[in-house]
């Protein structure tokens, strides 16, 4: 089930973070981002069944599969992170989070959602592209990897 994230989060997500990319939040950069007025996050939790009511499984232990980061500034947000841990992978979590933050901005009023996408990354790209983002922007040679430089793609997805 997906909900909002808490500080107790933040060593699970600093971990698929270490597990899935070069330059990861750790747990400290994590614990600042919630203490910032901006900061929204959601999680996805595996132990929480869809089905059930948050408020009956707060004190079950989370098994945290995915999470999307993001700021929100007046009308605009930015997601900084989102992944979902490998073995929890192309079982739709990915795009289900990605969902629940687009109906969150637009009841929040967001007219536009910006990210930043590796060239290379097939998998991010297909699900941002079937979710009404767009290329605007491009930092060339933006990520350093010991098999050649890769662009950073910038997508943005307006409301209207
Ligand atoms: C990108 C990511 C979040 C997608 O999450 P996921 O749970 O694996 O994706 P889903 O199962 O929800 O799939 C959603 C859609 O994404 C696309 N997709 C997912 N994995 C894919 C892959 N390996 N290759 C191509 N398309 C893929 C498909 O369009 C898929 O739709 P489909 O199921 O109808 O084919 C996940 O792969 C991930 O965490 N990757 C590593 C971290 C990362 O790259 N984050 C983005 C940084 S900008």
């Amino acid at each position: 089930m997906i909900r909002a994230i808490r500080t107790g989060d933040c060593e699970a997500i600093a971990a698929i973070e270490t597990q899935i990319f070069d330059t990861a939040f750790d747990c400290g950069r994590l614990l600042n981002f919630m203490k910032t007025r901006a900061f929204c996050g959601f999680v996805d939790d595996a132990n929480i069944p869809n089905t059930a009511h948050k408020l009956n499984n707060l004190d079950m232990p989370s098994n945290l599969a995915g999470y999307l980061l993001a700021m929100i500034t007046v009308d605009e947000a930015e997601i900084l992170s989102i992944a979902v841990s490998a073995e929890h992978q192309k079982c739709g979590r990915g795009e289900r989070l990605l969902d629940y933050f687009l109906a969150y901005t637009a009841a929040q009023d967001v007219k536009v959602v910006f990210l930043e996408v590796a060239a290379d990354n097939v998998s991010a790209l297909t699900l941002y592209h079937r979710h009404g983002f767009a290329e605007f922007g491009r930092r060339p040679s933006y990520y350093k990897r010991t098999d050649g430089d890769c662009d950073a793609i910038m997508m943005r997805r307006s409301s209207d």
